[in-house]
């Protein structure tokens, strides 16, 4: 992993005849002009509803048009929606070209470009087709945030606070006091200490059968609010990934408590912290019946039961707690009580 935009200019430089960028709109305007580079590009659209196998097919031709092969880089660079399908696609070519990562928001930075998961969406299930691959390289460039707009800049802390809740407390305690008072100041310290949480956590179970799992907090709710967001609105009316995965997070924070003994002090101070994206969306919090379907289908089942990651406390998680019905319905009732 290299850090700065000076790296990645080079990186192009030396490959300028064997490189093809993956941008979509936003990041074709914002991101690949500060590439100063004429290398060709694919333009694929922007947003959830579009990660899915037909912009992959879409990809895969203009990869034939632009004759690449094996040997050419496929430099996605964009959010985590980019990331996660231009991985995929690139995985999926020719049993495999060289895929290179460049995310331009924070939430890809510290966590959708980081650990080897790509995908796309199916038949409304969130990441139901991908693999497992290692990009060849990632660049971790900050100077692309200054374009990343605010509510993109939100999402990412999200994802950030939950490498604090589930690995370090004063990682927590640090992106709290920067999502609740300089949202703006987020420094790459922040950036890389979020990364650094969840590449120790892949490096010790990169095929998801074990503690990588504890990175799903607020994930299995989360996945399903989106999810069900997706199918009753327009793309730029659905919840974000970010917001969906906070609301999951509360959640499942309240269902800690249930089991785990996770303290009411401790759930309380969660739900402060993420309580002003209740208040938001509060219209939108589903019925436990909205969910079931995608909670039965979710990735991290097994033996029919709805799996979930819980805390024990602020700075430790632990994986595979089997999840009733009934203990969903509750906590999205304690979620709407924060109003
Ligand atoms: N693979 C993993 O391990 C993993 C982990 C977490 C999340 N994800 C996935 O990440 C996705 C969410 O990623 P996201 O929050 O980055 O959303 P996103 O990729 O949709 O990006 C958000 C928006 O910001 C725009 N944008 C991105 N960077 C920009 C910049 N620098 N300037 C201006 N606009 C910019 C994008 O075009 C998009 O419109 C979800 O699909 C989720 O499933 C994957």
């Amino acid at each position: 992993m290299k850090n700065g935009l000076k790296h990645l200019k080079k990186f192009i430089n030396n490959h300028e005849h064997n490189c093809i960028v993956l941008v979509d709109k936003h990041t074709y305007a914002s991101c690949y002009p500060l590439l100063d580079t004429n290398v060709p590009h694919i333009l694929v659209p922007y947003g959830e509803n579009y990660k899915n196998l037909n912009s992959c097919e879409y990809i895969w031709k203009k990869l034939v048009e632009l004759n690449a092969n094996r040997d050419t880089k496929l430099l996605c660079l964009g959010g985590g929606v980019l990331c996660d399908m231009g991985a995929f696609a690139g995985t999926c070519y020719q049993r495999g070209m060289s895929v290179v990562l460049a995310p331009t928001s924070i939430l890809a930075m510290v966590d959708a470009s980081i650990g080897g998961k790509n995908g796309v969406d199916f038949l409304g299930l969130k990441n139901y087709i991908g693999t497992f691959n290692k990009p060849s390289q990632t660049f971790i460039c900050p100077e692309f945030l200054n374009t990343l707009p605010y509510p993109e800049m939100v999402n990412g802390f999200i994802e950030m606070l939950k490498h604090g809740l589930i690995a370090s407390k004063s990682h927590y305690d640090h992106v709290k006091l920067f999502f609740l008072k300089d949202r703006h100041a987020i420094t790459p310290n922040l950036i890389n200490d979020s990364i650094a949480i969840k590449t120790r956590i892949v490096e010790d179970d990169f095929l998801d059968l074990g503690v990588r799992r504890r990175l799903n907090f607020g994930h299995t709710i989360g996945h399903a609010i989106e999810a069900n967001s997706l199918r009753i609105n327009e793309e730029n009316e659905a919840l974000s990934h970010g917001v969906s995965v906070a609301l999951g997070m509360v959640v499942e924070s309240y269902i800690s408590h249930k089991i785990t003994g996770f303290s009411l002090d401790q759930l309380n101070e969660i739900s402060t912290v993420l309580s002003g994206l209740v208040k938001s969306v509060y219209e939108e919090i589903p019925e436990v019946s909205e969910l079931m379907p995608y909670l039965r289908r979710d990735k991290k089942n097994s033996n029919n039961t709805i799996n979930c990651t819980l805390l024990k406390e602020i700075g430790e998680a632990n994986h595979d707690y089997e999840v009733e019905e009934d203990q969903i319905k509750k906590g999205l009732a304690y979620l709407k009580s924060l109003k």
